[in-house]
């Protein structure tokens, strides 16, 4: 690639997006990110998830370059049938964001919380279930075509909490009981995420598939003005992260400009796991 030609690799026409998990919160940013450098984006979510405004407004402008597809994650053959659907509708994907993923809100009431002593295991295996073995599920089959065609960019979505443990103190104005408590299982399969990304990486290198994680920090949305001020706080750039903050660094990822990038955790975290 010339110097000349370097914005022009930012550029995605021409490619297929798969992005999982795509109607909630931070889908419909990869999913806008994505069509406005040029792809093509299949959607997928669990069947009856009910599309985030913001996702309900792409699929409005982006017309045919966006197609919504029913897929458990948790499930081998809901995989397969949905890429089926993805490389009859669009063709062989070259890009997929394994970005489906189930976290533990902070709760405002306190009714669900328990002692870390006694946090009911099915708790910790299902965000293992999703978060981890659901990824490596669309790994196998839609990056294993990838890796049969020789070309992709694979980009698992981790967190922060992949590199540090919560901070607690976050959540300690909300009532209740007990302490709101984030799971230990978020992070343990999230770090378990950056590694397998790893592994990937240099399992398909040879084979032209270019795997990275992308970590994003706490995303603006939805939060008290305490949680607000008091993560804002911790953060070296001083505030949460917005839509527009993760758009960037997916394209990049994505594109050729990351042409000798793989293996690599790219921490858009406002500089959190730095302090
Ligand atoms: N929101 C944040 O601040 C933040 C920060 C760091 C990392 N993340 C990560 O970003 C990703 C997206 O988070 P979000 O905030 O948009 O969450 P969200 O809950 O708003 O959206 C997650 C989406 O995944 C879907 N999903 C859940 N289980 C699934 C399954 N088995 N198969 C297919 N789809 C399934 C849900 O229906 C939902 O649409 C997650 O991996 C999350 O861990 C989020």
């Amino acid at each position: 690639m010339s110097r000349a030609d370097v914005n022009a690799a930012f550029r995605l026409d021409g490619e297929i997006a798969v992005v999982t998990g795509a109607c909630g919160k931070l889908g419909p940013i990869w999913v806008g990110a994505l069509l406005d450098a040029g792809a093509r984006v299949a959607a997928l979510d669990l069947p009856g998830s009910v599309p985030s405004d913001a996702f309900a407004a792409l699929a409005v402008s982006a017309g045919d370059r966006l197609i919504r597809v029913d897929c458990d994650i948790t499930s081998r053959p809901s995989i397969a049938e949905a890429c089926t659907r993805v490389v009859t509708a669009l063709g062989e994907p070259t890009i997929l964001v394994n970005n489906a993923g189930v976290d533990q809100p902070p709760d405002a009431g306190g009714a669900n919380r328990s002692a870390i002593e006694d946090l009911p295991i099915e708790q910790f295996r299902k965000m293992v279930e999703v978060n981890l073995l659901g990824t490596f599920q669309v790994t196998q089959i839609i990056g294993g075509r990838m890796a049969a065609a020789g070309q992709g960019a694979i980009i698992n979505i981790g967190s922060l909490y992949a590199s540090v443990s919560p901070d607690q103190r976050f959540y300690d104005h909300l009532a209740g009981d007990l302490p709101f408590l984030k799971s230990p299982a978020y992070g343990a399969s999230k770090a378990a995420v950056v590694n397998m990304t790893k592994y990937f990486s240099t399992l398909w290198g040879r084979r032209g598939v270019r795997v990275n994680t992308l970590s994003p920090g706490g995303v603006l949305g939805g939060q008290d003005e305490q949680f607000k001020g008091k993560y804002g706080a911790r953060v070296p750039l001083g505030r949460m992260a917005e839509a527009v903050d993760l758009a960037g660094p997916v394209v990049f990822l994505a594109s050729r400009a990351a042409s000798y990038v793989t293996g690599h955790e790219l921490r858009v975290d406002g500089g959190f796991t730095a302090w």
